[in-house]
């Protein structure tokens, strides 16, 4: 796609001031091209947590939603963290309100907490250990105990993990409006018009809809499996916007987004959150500093536990996340 002249000023101004004020952009795979473009990183959530740990930047801007940027910050307090649109929520972190969950703990004394990684600093700090969708069975796998484990928000991931990890899970109800929102009759009758596509999907997604995915993982996970696999069409069924970097790793094959219930114009399914940051909310975050993320240092210092926990787990040796058939 060609940006446009008005695009590519905005995006000049947005190297600009990223270089006069030693910033960086973390941007997600479900973010517009011209942003992905402009980002120096992009990534799944653990990539986005990994490199926001390890910023040596004055200023990290988050072109996520907002559980993206409080991880950041929670992971590296002394950067300034900016997210363009604070209103960039998370149908996942919404369902788990800090109340609720802690009732839901003092219901099941001595359990572990594992949360995925998209949930509020408050839900995290509540946690022994977060977990993304990249390493969410390894994370399972490590935890000793012989009580059931409690995890928290998304019961989808919570019924993959049961079914892969064997182990005992009470889950939170949370789901994600994307991932909820797929048709398995319109992506059954897709892969009749292409009967040599594979298809994939990410582990957010339903269990009836999981069950008929050649492959599952995270959109990293995803990403990688086109790459070294030797077919030629996929079915993909996440947020559409992962289709921009996948393409560009294998821009010869054919890459059709999965069908949701209610179509919109591109017939596929986006994330109304992740696209709330636009280049000019981003380049208006760089230039005036603001909106800033900022979480209390007690509920920071919480977090930050169960986050570390999870970086230190995921640097070492991992039996993969994905599930390939
Ligand atoms: P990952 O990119 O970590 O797979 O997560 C997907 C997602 O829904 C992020 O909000
Ligand atoms: Fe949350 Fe789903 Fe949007 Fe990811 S795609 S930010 S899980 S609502």
């Amino acid at each position: 796609m060609k940006p446009t002249v008005d695009t590519k000023k905005i995006a000049d101004s947005i190297r600009e001031l990223k270089e006069r004020k030693n910033a960086i952009i973390i941007a997600h795979y479900y973010q517009t091209p011209e942003i992905q473009e402009v980002a120096d990183v992009v990534g799944d959530s653990l990539q986005m947590a990994q490199h926001a740990a390890q910023s040596q930047a004055d200023i990290i801007v988050v072109a996520g939603v907002y559980f993206m940027a409080e991880t950041a910050k929670i992971l590296n307090p002394s950067r300034k963290v900016l997210l363009p649109d604070t209103g960039a929520g998370c149908s996942l972190a919404d369902s788990c309100p800090p109340d609720k969950f802690k009732k839901f703990i003092e219901a099941h004394p001595g359990s572990p907490v594992v949360t995925y990684v998209n949930c509020s600093a408050e839900i995290k700090a509540m946690s022994d250990i977060v977990c993304t969708s990249s390493n969410a069975v390894k994370i399972i796998n490590s935890i000793k105990t012989d009580k059931p484990i409690l995890f928290a928000p998304d019961v989808n991931l919570g019924k993959y993990l049961i079914q892969q990890t064997g182990r005992d899970l009470i889950l939170w109800d949370g789901s994600c409006v994307v991932h909820e929102n797929f048709s398995i009759d319109k992506i059954l009758d897709l892969h009749a018009a292409y009967p040599d596509a594979k298809f994939i999907a990410h582990p957010e997604s339903q269990p009836h809809i999981l069950r008929i995915a050649s492959y599952v993982g995270s959109t990293k996970g995803m990403i990688d499996f086109v790459k070294r696999d030797h077919h030629q069409q996929y079915i993909v069924a996440t947020e559409a916007g992962i289709l921009y970097q996948m393409q560009k790793e294998v821009p010869h094959k054919t890459l059709i987004p999965a069908p949701a219930f209610e179509d919109n114009t591109c017939a596929c399914s986006e994330c109304p959150y992740m696209k709330m940051n636009t280049m000019e909310k981003l380049e208006s975050c760089l230039r005036t500093e603001q909106p800033e993320i900022f979480v209390q240092e007690p509920v920071r210092k919480k977090a930050v536990r169960a986050l570390n926990a999870m970086l230190k787990l995921s640097a070492q040796p991992a039996q993969s996340m994905s599930m390939e058939v």
